[in-house]
């Protein structure tokens, strides 16, 4: 029997204003999107900004559904679309922006399990990192430089196969 330690590191920023032009370009985007979430049930907004290594922006937003388990996330809303527009392209890097309608978030709010597993899907398909940022309206910002700090142990494609 022995005991192992995982460790993940992330990049925090103070502030918006302490991230790259680029990030920031899409961070507004990714706000911008989350704005027209369409999340009448939860009142809690999501957006989410990706950056193909083909220079194209892909947004996503979360759609809630009168039978709750039936919406989608706002990663995987933009996930889904990349990968049917542009499924030889490579996602880059992926941003998040949250907030509630009935209390301003202060604090990063990083992307729920379900969508971190569709995201090692993607990050696993494609051989290549994918950066993560994720914010709330205000605050510091999160980023982590692969899908891996935020899930370790993930369970992927190559376990369905034989040794
Ligand atoms: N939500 C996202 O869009 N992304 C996440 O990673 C966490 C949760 C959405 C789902 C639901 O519409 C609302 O936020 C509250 O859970």
């Amino acid at each position: 029997m022995k005991k192992i330690s995982v460790t993940s590191q992330f990049t925090i920023f103070d502030s918006f204003s302490e991230l790259p032009i680029e990030v920031q370009n899409l961070l507004e985007k990714a706000i911008a999107i989350r704005k027209k979430a369409y999340a009448p049930y939860s009142k809690f907004r999501v957006g989410a900004a990706i950056l193909l290594d083909n220079g194209k922006i892909i947004l996503g937003s979360n759609q809630e559904n009168a039978a709750y388990p039936s919406g989608l996330c706002a990663e995987r809303v933009a996930l889904f679309q990349a990968g049917t527009l542009y499924p030889e392209a490579k996602i880059a890097t992926l941003i998040t922006s949250a907030t509630s309608d009935t209390h301003t978030t202060t604090t990063p709010i990083p992307p729920c399990g379900a969508c971190r597993q569709s995201i090692a899907e993607y990050e696993i398909r494609q051989d290549t990192p994918i950066e993560i940022f994720f914010t709330g309206e205000t605050g510091e910002v999160y980023k982590s430089d692969s899908l891996k700090n935020l899930l370790p142990l993930l369970f992927n494609k190559n376990l369905l196969e034989k040794d």
